[in-house]
């Protein structure tokens, strides 16, 4: 089985502490940093926001995976870009022109990527396959981390693989929520590429260690 690209979600970091957990994601055989922005709008919290982000992106070795949680995301996707992003991923939901948003993110030289709530159908994205980079299930509602995973994710995955098999996309497909070493393997062979783990790495008590584990699709061996 191939083995899926790994991002840290720097949500669930100490934020006290953000230099040594960046530090660490540097060590790690991690792939991304998974960077969440959230306006307090289009879900009901606020993360964090530029300045962070500057301080992060000084630090940080791995590309930024930046998903934003914002409505009117067009609005930010220079910021974005100048602030260092490689992926930007806008939601289905907050782009009333996700054509015009999606080519604007590559000419900017991020990949695009789109993400779907949880209620979301991957149909929706039929018609602008050819503009995405990634696509991004939500396998909990967006706004924190630490929710329970929603299982209908396996098959949603599955569904999208084949829908972009079918439609000639090299798209990638990225899984953020509740993702842990109980459900990163069946997540794998349902069609999942990237996946994003915010508290099942940061509450580890080895972090570098529990991204590997989901990188190999292996649960923790039991004391
Ligand atoms: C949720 C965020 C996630 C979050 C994941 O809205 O998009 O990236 O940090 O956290 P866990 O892995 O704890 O569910
Ligand atoms: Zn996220």
């Amino acid at each position: 089985m191939n083995q899926p690209l790994i991002a840290p979600s720097l949500l669930a970091a100490d934020f006290a502490n953000l230099q040594r957990d960046v530090e660490m994601v540097n060590q790690s055989e991690a792939d991304y940093l998974h960077i969440d922005i959230m306006d307090g709008v289009f879900v009901p919290n606020i993360s964090f926001g530029f300045p962070v982000l500057d301080a992060v992106r000084r630090y940080c070795r791995k590309p930024l995976d930046v998903h934003l949680m914002i409505v009117q995301p067009e609005r930010y996707l220079e910021a974005f870009a100048e602030a260092g992003a490689a992926v930007i991923h806008v939601h289905y939901e907050a782009c009333t022109h996700l054509h015009r948003t999606l080519t604007r993110i590559r000419e900017l030289g991020c990949r695009a990527g789109v993400v779907l709530n949880p209620h979301t159908p991957i149909g929706e994205l039929e018609d602008v396959l050819e503009n995405i980079d990634v696509v991004l299930i939500m396998s909990v509602n967006p706004g924190f981390g630490g929710q329970t995973f929603i299982d209908h994710t396996y098959r949603k995955t599955a569904r999208l693989k084949n829908m972009l098999a079918t439609g000639g996309s090299s798209a990638m497909i990225e899984i953020d929520g509740g993702v842990s070493v109980h459900n990163a393997a069946r997540l794998v062979e349902a069609g999942a590429d990237i996946l994003v783990a915010g508290s099942s790495v940061f509450n580890a008590p080895d972090p570098a260690v529990a991204i590997r584990e989901l990188k190999e699709g292996r649960l923790p061996l039991v004391a």
